[in-house]
């Protein structure tokens, strides 16, 4: 069986580039019996920048809920919190052993926000803590202690897999073979979502659509996409528009080909957007109202994470002792 596995940070709103990237991938992923979901929430890999008790609770009870909401069955997948695996900090500080810090210094992440530290024009220090530093580690521990085949996830996720892919070779060469090698799996199309400004859909850039808005203010939302000046009547070409992008994330590829000729046609900026509300909120309109419900039951929810703990626990426990014996340390 082919395991996926992939994980959700819960550091603010859920937004559409992260269910087009990777949430709505992995759950297609779902609907063949023949592969092994793990998804959680990266709540550990959440630490390095939200400092608030209350907060990191509510983010990470939210991302819970958007999985389940959008249908995660809870029976098929093994779901759960990163911090409930403590094996995965263990493999965490081995692998860290035998990763070059060049290779950490050439991380994107890291490498911007040393670039923003560095501009005149900003006077403060973002904060480039170790957890940073070191955040393709811990997210190769993730993936290589559940042997993931595949590893759904955005564009801007492909460094780290390739990160723990060289971490597994690194560790196969000097303790002998103990780690699939993971492939990302991404979804052409959208594996850069674009914002409301047109750059790609960031919780940094705030120019971000939440998930889970209220109807109105995602109409109202989707109004402020950014479009070019042409007229009504202009040939207009998809693969620039931020608006076609999005809305090939939610129409079905009859709807997509029917669009891109009205793009052709010269269709109004407005028509789009009403078009891309109705299929986006065709498709989220009721696990919207699935995750209000989830929300409010939050005992539930640490019954599935407790039941997906032991799961997920039962299978990094055998391989935490299999990697220790190689290693020397058993
Ligand atoms: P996070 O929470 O920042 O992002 C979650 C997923 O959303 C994708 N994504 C996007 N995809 C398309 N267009 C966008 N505009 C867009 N913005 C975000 C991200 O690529 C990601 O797949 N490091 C991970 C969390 C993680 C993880 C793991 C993932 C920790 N350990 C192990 C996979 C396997 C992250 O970026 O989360």
């Amino acid at each position: 069986m082919k395991r996926i596995v992939t994980g959700i940070k819960p550091t603010g709103d859920i937004h559409i580039g992260n269910y087009a990237g990777a949430i709505k991938p992995a759950l297609n992923f779902m609907k063949d019996n023949q592969l092994e979901p793990f998804y959680f929430i990266a709540n550990m890999h959440a630490l390095n920048s939200v400092k608030d008790t209350d907060l990191l609770k509510k983010q990470t009870l939210e991302v819970a809920a958007t999985w389940i909401a959008l249908g995660l069955d809870p029976q098929k997948a093994t779901f759960f919190r990163q911090s409930d695996i403590p094996e995965l900090f263990e493999l965490n500080w081995i692998l860290a052993n035998l990763t070059s810090k060049g290779l950490m210094n050439r991380a994107h992440a890291y490498k911007a926000m040393v670039d923003q530290n560095n501009r005149a024009d900003i006077d403060m220090d973002t904060g480039v803590n170790m957890g940073l530093f070191n955040y393709p580690i811990l997210m190769s521990a993730d993936i290589l202690m559940f042997n993931a085949d595949v590893v759904p996830v955005g564009k801007d996720q492909v460094q780290h897999i390739e990160i723990a892919r060289d971490l597994a070779e690194q560790f196969n060469h000097t303790f002998g073979e103990t780690f699939k090698l993971p492939n990302y799996y991404i979804e052409k199309e959208v594996a850069v979502l674009p914002g409301l400004d047109g750059r790609k859909m960031s919780k940094s850039y705030q120019n971000t659509i939440p998930l889970f808005c209220k109807p109105k203010r995602l109409q109202k939302l989707i109004k402020q996409i950014k479009t070019d000046s042409s007229l009504p009547s202009e040939r207009k070409d998809p693969t620039s528009s931020p608006l076609f992008t999005m809305y090939q994330a939610f129409a079905t590829a009859d709807e997509t080909l029917e669009m891109k000729r009205r793009f052709e046609l010269g269709i109004g900026w407005g028509e789009v957007k009403e078009s891309l509300y109705t299929v986006m909120n065709r498709e989220l309109e009721k696990p919207r109202v699935k995750y209000e419900e989830l929300i409010a039951q939050p005992a539930e929810i640490e019954k599935l994470l407790a039941v997906g703990a032991e799961k997920a626990r039962s299978y990094s426990a055998k391989k935490l002792k299999e990697i220790k014996e190689k290693v020397g340390l058993l």
